[in-house]
């Protein structure tokens, strides 16, 4: 069973959103026992904006004439099963990189393989502080267009979790992994066996609205 591990980070070196996805590996490979991964990292490939001229949708083209990596990525993901995606948020969106892919994958529109579609995914969306909901939904056009069924997604912020890679955060990216792995084996969770995970009170902060404090001496 081929899995693709898609990292959607913008950072040339090791980042969150890679530590995250290879939490989610670990617990892919607990469930899918023959599960043979596929690490993509959209940003270590030359990949060009669309130029919107149509080509690709031409019969008698057929293909996009842009040329960098793009094919290669799509070769990458052939006869995938499934996909583990990670991003961070960029403006309480997609990032760039994955919003670059998606126009280009525009190209297989009227082709019978929609590479990247109709798989079964599991999605990880982390933000510093805010923003992270909007760009998860900000996924699901793309996924409904792609025929995928999300099974899971996990959003965090590192408001509540200051080290993402070594907290309870971390745990529940082990978890979507499983619950990934379950879901392509068609199993339940053996509830013993489920991750726990410990509660964490975020500090209070002050919100938009918020009556203001009346100052002493004021
Ligand atoms: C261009 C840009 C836009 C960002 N926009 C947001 C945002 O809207 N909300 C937020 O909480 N964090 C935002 N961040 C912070 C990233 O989500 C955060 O740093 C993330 O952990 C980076 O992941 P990485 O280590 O994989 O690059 C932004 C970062 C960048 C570079």
């Amino acid at each position: 069973m081929k899995i693709i591990a898609l990292s959607c980070t913008q950072k040339r070196l090791p980042s969150v959103t890679d530590a995250l996805l290879e939490a989610a590996v670990t617990g892919l490979v607990q469930e899918a026992k023959d599960a043979v991964i596929q690490p993509i990292r959209l940003i270590d490939h030359r990949i060009e904006m669309c130029e919107a001229e149509d080509t690709c949708l031409d019969p008698s083209v057929g293909r996009c004439t842009l040329e960098d990596d793009f094919q290669r990525v799509v070769d990458l993901a052939e006869g995938a099963d499934a996909m583990l995606l990670a991003m961070p948020v960029y403006g309480g969106n997609v990032p760039a990189v994955l919003k670059i892919f998606q126009e280009r994958l525009k190209s297989f529109m009227n082709a019978a393989n929609r590479p990247f579609g109709n798989m079964t995914v599991a999605t990880i969306v982390h933000s510093r502080t805010m923003l992270t909901e909007p760009a998860l939904g900000a996924l699901f056009p793309w996924y409904l267009r792609l025929k995928n069924k999300n099974v899971a997604s996990v959003c965090v912020s590192q408001n509540d979790h200051q080290e993402l890679a070594g907290t309870a955060a971390h745990d529940l990216c082990v978890a979507l992994g499983r619950q990934l792995g379950m879901s392509l084996e068609a199993k339940s969770s053996p509830a013993p066996s489920r991750t726990v995970l410990p509660l964490l009170q975020s500090p209070p902060r002050p919100r938009c609205g918020d009556p203001v404090a009346s100052r002493p001496g004021a």
